[in-house]
């Protein structure tokens, strides 16, 4: 049997900048109406298979139809869907760096993953990619990147779109509340445009497992029709449902950790032995020949380390990012 690459699930205490999560729970008044909400679930009954009011709820704040939508248990659910769907024994094209769940869900459903190096120190080689996406049968990539959180332009990507047809292209905007560019707009323009979205992000419901897929009303439908049923819990559908409609509170929650990325950004242009890369995402890449420095001064902060000489810090509230800049600093001034 083929093995399957298995993705590496980090729980754990401290200061928690390894995940991409919000640092911030909900506003107390929100959780008290989901409290209330939960008294009346019939937890006796299986969840809306169709999760209407999950479905009208995103709908109506990104100003959709519910017939271009279809919801999973985190948008990692729909990617692996996507992938069964569009690409099972068949070839992926995506990005190295790139989000590691594509790898699980290409080897569980033994598709080939080709991946196109994004040499993260030129200009993205455009051309390149949609010359190799011709040998896919799939593209599928992170925008913003995860990890280096660097965003294609939206003509970029519309000009890879249209070269691809009718090759389905999987945008995964799981970060694109923190970029000021999105491909929604152009769904009506590409039938084959797939978009996945999340509400564990921006929305800061990790903890639910809510994602979405967003593409035209007959690509949802065959996505709807190789699910499994009842994907979307109750609680999850209900609850997620009543925070899309405070959706208000996150625009300035948004903003901040923008602009605390934007400062954090700024403050790193004087590391002399960190490259650090520009970001569109609630998080900053690094890569640096002193990571092991770096990592031995952060006590009880956790961040995302890669094999190689990289790692990812997660956006976290103006005192975290200060302790975050210091020790940068402080790990750049060591003499070795
Ligand atoms: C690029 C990317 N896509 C998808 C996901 C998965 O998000 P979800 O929580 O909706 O499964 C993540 C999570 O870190 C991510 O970084």
């Amino acid at each position: 049997m083929k093995t399957i690459k298995t993705y590496q699930v980090t729980q754990s205490q401290g200061i928690l900048l390894n995940a991409n999560e919000c640092g911030e729970n909900l506003p107390l008044t929100v959780r008290e109406e989901i409290a209330q909400a939960a008294l009346d679930l019939a937890y006796n009954r299986y969840p809306d298979d169709e999760c209407k009011e999950l479905l009208n709820a995103y709908a109506k704040v990104m100003n959709l139809s519910t017939e271009q939508l279809i919801a999973g248990n985190g948008s990692d659910e729909l990617l692996g869907l996507l992938i069964s769907v569009l690409a099972a024994n068949k070839s992926v094209l995506t990005l190295d760096p790139d989000f590691s769940m594509y790898d699980y869900y290409a080897s569980v459903h033994q598709a080939e993953l080709l991946k196109f190096q994004h040499d993260l120190h030129r200009p993205f080689d455009l051309d390149a990619f949609i010359q190799m996406g011709k040998k896919a049968d799939l593209i599928l990539f992170s925008n913003p990147n995860n990890p280096s959180g660097i965003a294609l332009s939206a003509a970029d990507l519309c000009q890879l779109v249209e070269a691809a047809a009718p090759i389905p292209v999987i945008i995964d905007e799981a970060y694109a509340e923190f970029n000021d560019e999105s491909m929604i707009d152009k769904l009506a323009v590409y039938e084959n445009l797939i978009l996945t979205r999340t509400l564990s992000k921006a929305y800061g419901l990790a903890g639910l497992r809510v994602g979405f897929a967003i593409s035209n009303p007959a690509m949802i439908q065959r996505l709807k029709a190789a699910k499994v049923p009842y994907n979307v819990n109750s609680f999850s559908q209900r609850a997620a449902s009543i925070v899309l409609k405070h959706d208000e509170i996150f625009a300035p929650r948004t903003a901040q950790i923008i602009h605390e990325r934007e400062k954090m950004l700024a403050a790193c242009q004087s590391l002399k032995h960190f490259t650090v890369y520009p970001s569109k995402a609630n998080f900053i890449y690094f890569r640096s020949k002193r990571k092991a420095v770096f990592m031995s001064l952060l006590d009880d902060i956790k961040i995302r380390d890669y094999s190689d000489d990289g790692f990812r810090i997660t956006i976290g509230s103006p005192d975290q990012n200060e302790r975050i800049i210091s020790l940068l600093k402080q790990a750049d001034k060591e003499i070795l």
